[in-house]
């Protein structure tokens, strides 16, 4: 666990997350725990692939990518006990780009698109760049949890309802679906012909006694209308080289990804990105379990400083992802939104709620961070809160 515990400098380094914030609020003091990257090394197998290529020297375009290919075939089944054909993957410079491709294949201006807020802000966007209709089918807060509203999906699916975009595990609530879940969704998707493109980003990333399913394998019945967007970024904390793996494992649906994926990414990935997802899926298991445990150690330290300090602050506890979800509905924020009490107040930058179609009283929380930034952040909000300047 050592090896998350040690800091690293991000500052100057050209990074949205840092020197984002300071060009944005001309502040060098501020905590960034927003944007979703982790402020740790990637696996030191990673670094050492990415120093050989950079040694040889040569970044022409890459072939035969077989060793690619089965690198994800083989984590795939053992992280996920997904059995994946290589001719499934089609490689996309990231899971955005790729979801906006595949709409674009997929649906004609004015087909309705389902996305079920609050949820990753980009899914909104994107229907609406293509010049879709969004239909909110928003999640329900019960029992201390999200939970998806099935009723209010059926009730608002008709003929112009061509795809739903699944977020899963869940950004930003946290939520890592189980089979019933699942299987619930995609019964209602299979009965009215609706394709789903799961964005299983963050699939890695999921606390002990949770159990990602890949959405394809939950029913078979599901396989052929089903996208399933893949990457080794969030897991390995490799945004930034932009590689990431769309899985159709339908043949009708494989035909019309590759159709576009042929016509605007060449259909190979960033050599960069090559090396990287090559070494973090085939040495990165150990990496990976050390970054749970660690990630975990800090939602346990934040649900216990919460508890002890902060009564009024809820946390919806994540299932997965390094991602929290708070709620400050019984804080007293001068009439500030969440976001902006935490800013300005606690110099602390988090993640507005209203951006993923939450509550202004919502802001979500990156964990992937050193515990002592956590601290820090923890103290501000608590000063802000209990003791507030007058
Ligand atoms: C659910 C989800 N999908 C996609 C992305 C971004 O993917 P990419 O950088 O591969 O476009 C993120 C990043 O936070 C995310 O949380």
């Amino acid at each position: 666990m050592a090896r998350f515990d040690k800091p690293v400098d991000r500052r100057d380094s050209d990074c949205m997350k840092f020197d984002g914030v300071r060009a944005l609020y001309n502040k060098d003091d501020l905590i960034p725990m927003w944007v979703a990257d982790m402020d740790f090394c990637a696996p030191n197998e990673v670094l050492s692939a990415l120093k050989l290529k950079v040694e040889h020297g040569i970044f022409g375009y890459p072939g035969n990518l077989s060793k690619y290919y089965q690198a994800i075939i083989d984590w795939m089944e053992k992280r996920h006990n997904w059995r994946v054909e290589q001719e499934w993957i089609f490689p996309a410079p990231g899971v955005v780009p790729a979801i906006a491709s595949i709409l674009e294949e997929l649906t004609t201006p004015n087909d309705k698109v389902i996305i079920q807020p609050p949820v990753y802000h980009p899914f909104l966007n994107i229907v609406k760049k293509v010049g879709c209709e969004v239909l909110e089918n928003p999640l329900i807060y019960r029992n201390n949890r999200y939970e998806m509203d099935y009723g209010s999906l059926e009730e608002m699916i008709d003929e112009r309802v061509k795809v739903l975009l699944l977020c899963s595990p869940h950004n930003p609530v946290g939520r890592v679906w189980n089979k019933e879940e699942l299987k619930k969704l995609g019964d209602i998707c299979s009965k009215y012909n609706i394709i789903v493109i799961s964005d299983e980003i963050h699939h890695d990333l999921v606390f002990p006694k949770n159990k990602h399913w890949v959405f394809a394998q939950v029913d078979e019945n599901f396989v052929d209308n089903t996208i399933v967007c893949t990457a080794p970024s969030k897991t390995f904390n490799l945004a930034g080289l932009q590689t990431a793996n769309v899985i159709v494992p339908g043949e009708k649906l494989r035909e019309k990804v590759q159709h576009k994926f042929s016509t605007v990414y060449n259909s190979f990935p960033n050599v960069m990105g090559i090396e990287a997802t090559k070494a973090a899926y085939t040495y990165g298991d150990n990496w990976l379990d050390e970054l749970l445990d660690y990630v975990k150690g800090n939602l346990e330290y934040l649900e216990e400083f919460i508890e002890k300090n902060l009564q009024p602050v809820k946390v919806i506890k994540p299932e997965g992802t390094y991602l929290v979800w708070l709620d400050f509905d019984e804080v007293n924020t001068d009439g500030l939104t969440a976001f902006d009490f935490v800013l300005k107040k606690a110099g602390v930058v988090s993640e507005p709620g209203e951006k993923y179609g939450g509550s202004t009283t919502s802001i979500r929380l990156n964990l992937a961070c050193h515990r002592e930034t956590l601290q820090k952040a923890l103290f501000k909000i608590e000063e802000a809160i209990n003791k507030p300047t007058v």
